[in-house]
């Protein structure tokens, strides 16, 4: 996933997505670190929160957007890397890997994350938030748009089967390796503000590589009739906002020591 992001759009709801990144640090017992990677690190606003939670780390955020990246370059005082992480791995073993909401982008989680838990060294943590909203009228509805013929052909491609699994393969892929796993899943009743809140929400992740697979031509019809049947799942208040149940998936394990 890379050249299609937009860390304006993606940064317009930052509350929303910041609190679940907050919740998943808030888990993460460690009280001194050496090394950390924040892993598909975006704009770089979650990694400059890490940063300032353990001053004495050196802090490593990756990601493989250029555009993600020149946005979080602008922070001081923290390494970025481009990289794909579906093949990376830690040049020193980490104190922390750190991930919110990046892996859902990435297959073969059963493979992955215990991979990701060997990059830890032993005591040390990972830490992941990921959606798990595949089976929610956002996703659905998308999925239904998408399969309308006049763009079938082009649209499909751009969704890919949703990766995240249920919490318990979690608990079997990781389990071996750690010595403590806690596992938690949370439904947030995010209220947004403005018009077409629900399609800018989605613009900023699931949405765009289908968006961005379509001719101009197409894509304004495309957004307009996605746009109208997330208005009728998820209407709006009458004080103007918008109610989006969001569901979350957060994964923290202690390396084995
Ligand atoms: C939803 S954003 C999350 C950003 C940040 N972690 C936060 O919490 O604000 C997902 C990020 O994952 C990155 N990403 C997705 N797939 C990736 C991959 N295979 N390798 C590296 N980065 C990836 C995207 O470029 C994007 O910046």
């Amino acid at each position: 996933m890379s050249g299609s992001w937009d860390p304006a759009l993606y940064l317009k709801f930052t509350d929303h997505r910041l609190r679940p990144a907050l919740d998943l640090m808030a888990r993460v017992l460690l009280p001194d670190a050496a090394t950390i990677y924040d892993l598909g690190c975006g704009p770089g606003n979650v990694t400059k929160l890490i940063a300032e939670r353990w001053p004495r780390a050196r802090v490593t955020g990756v990601d493989a957007s250029p555009e993600m990246l020149a946005k979080a370059r602008a922070i001081p005082g923290i390494t970025w890397q481009q990289a794909d992480l579906a093949q990376w791995r830690a040049e020193t073993p980490a104190d922390l890997v750190y991930s919110n909401a990046a892996f859902h982008w990435l297959d073969d989680h059963a493979r992955l994350f215990p991979h990701l838990l060997a990059q830890v060294r032993p005591g040390g943590f990972l830490a992941v938030q990921m959606p798990r909203q595949q089976i929610k009228p956002t996703h659905l509805i998308l999925y239904e748009v998408a399969r309308e013929p006049a763009w079938a052909q082009v649209a499909l491609p751009g969704l890919r089967e949703n990766p995240v699994a249920e919490p318990a393969d979690y608990y079997e892929w990781l389990g071996r390796d750690a010595a403590a796993l806690d596992i938690w899943e949370v439904e947030y009743l995010q209220a947004l503000e403005g018009d077409n809140a629900v399609l800018n929400w989605v613009l900023g992740s699931i949405a765009r590589p289908v968006v961005d697979r379509l001719p101009a031509g197409q894509q304004s019809e495309f957004l307009k009739l996605y746009g109208e049947r997330l208005a009728a799942a998820y209407p709006r208040r009458p004080d103007g906002r918008t109610l989006l149940p969001f569901r979350r998936l957060f994964i923290v394990a202690q390396r084995r020591g």
